[in-house]
């Protein structure tokens, strides 16, 4: 099968498409032919190796999995023998979970377990369902798990035009909440046209520093800090942050301990349940997928090039 393998760490040019052997179904698997795959900024991290202490991970010298790719839509091939839910021919949707090494899906096919597929939303193509599992899942998880968002709320995304931003709007929205956007000059339009009932344009204006307080901050693409934000959050108010590490954790007990208001760092989990509640809000039309670009798996180093500089207007797809 066709396949993009990187055997060490370094720029988008470690990226080779190569022909490699077509992976084997094993018995709790399936196996997917792979219609699409989407660009995650972990896919970036995992490349470069990059920050240093993410190799505990990924393989302190070189990485453990070569094939990178960590959500797709396609076709179940075949199915294991201890499979029950689902049946060659599905069109499913899923994940490759970071600590699968035996490879992602920038390749012709793959193996997962049937705990990570979901099937397809009925109204998607196979570009708009590879967006979802690992983006909207984080977009979920931040504001009813973490930010215990809840109907006629103020809640605010910073980072809306981006990959997780776009489905945190469109998310927000369906919890019946007052949404306000931050986004850059260039995609105020966007983020209204998802949803957004108020944009604030970083580029001119400092949501902290205005005169506004929310019920919940996500801060999608960790640019603030609670120290900056407290003062935009209503007494009770809680800041849910993508960014993850010890320092964050102490600073998280530590805010407990002191404040009415609560700062909370996230790391996204597995879950089917999540995936099947997400499909049930798309086939409800309530959310959709922004795709910016779509590159064929061979050009897969532009599209490392491009979500590297961090200025994704929503998801960025490979298509197979
Ligand atoms: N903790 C976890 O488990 C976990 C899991 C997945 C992802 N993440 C992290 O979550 C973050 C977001 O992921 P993503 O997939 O949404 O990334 P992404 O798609 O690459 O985000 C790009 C977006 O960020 C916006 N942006 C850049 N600088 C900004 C700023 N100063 N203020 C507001 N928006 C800004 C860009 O808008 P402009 O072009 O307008 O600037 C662009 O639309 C990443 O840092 C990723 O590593 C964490």
């Amino acid at each position: 099968m066709k396949a993009v393998v990187y055997e060490k760490y370094g720029s988008p040019e470690v990226l080779e498409f190569r022909e490699i052997e077509k992976p084997t179904v094993m018995e709790d698997d399936v196996l997917v032919k792979i219609h699409a795959a989407s660009m995650n900024p972990m896919d970036v991290h995992f490349r470069s190796g990059t920050p240093f202490m993410a190799r505990l991970m990924t393989g302190l010298l070189k990485p453990k999995s070569k094939i990178l790719g960590f959500d797709f839509a396609g076709k179940i091939e075949s199915v294991g023998e201890n499979v029950e839910q689902f049946k060659k021919d599905d069109d499913v949707f899923g994940l490759v979970p970071p600590e699968r090494v035996d490879g992602g899906a920038n390749a012709e096919y793959v193996c997962v377990s049937e705990k990570d597929i979901a099937l397809k939303p009925v109204n998607m193509t196979y570009e708009q369902a590879a967006a979802v599992p690992v983006a909207a899942p984080m977009a979920l998880q931040g504001l009813r798990d973490k930010g215990n968002i809840k109907p006629g709320q103020r809640v605010l995304i910073n980072g809306a035009s981006g990959g997780i931003g776009t489905f945190a709007v469109q998310i927000a929205k369906s919890f019946g909440v007052e949404v306000t956007g931050v986004c850059s000059t260039r995609n105020l339009e966007l983020v209204k046209s998802i949803g957004a009932d108020e944009v604030i344009d970083y580029t001119k204006e400092d949501f902290t520093k205005k005169d506004q307080s929310y019920n919940l901050i996500f801060d999608v693409v960790a640019k603030n800090s609670f120290s900056k934000c407290k003062n935009a959050l209503t007494p009770e108010g809680i800041y849910v942050t993508t960014a993850y590490g010890p320092k964050l954790l102490l600073q998280k007990y530590w805010t407990s301990m002191t404040s009415s208001k609560k700062m909370i760092p996230m790391w996204g989990k597995r879950s089917k349940e999540d995936l099947i509640f997400l499909r049930d809000l798309i086939e409800a039309g309530k959310i959709t997928s922004v795709i910016d670009r779509v590159y064929p798996l061979n050009e897969i180093a532009e599209a490392h090039r491009y979500v590297g500089k961090g200025h994704a207007r929503g998801k960025v797809i490979i298509t197979l």
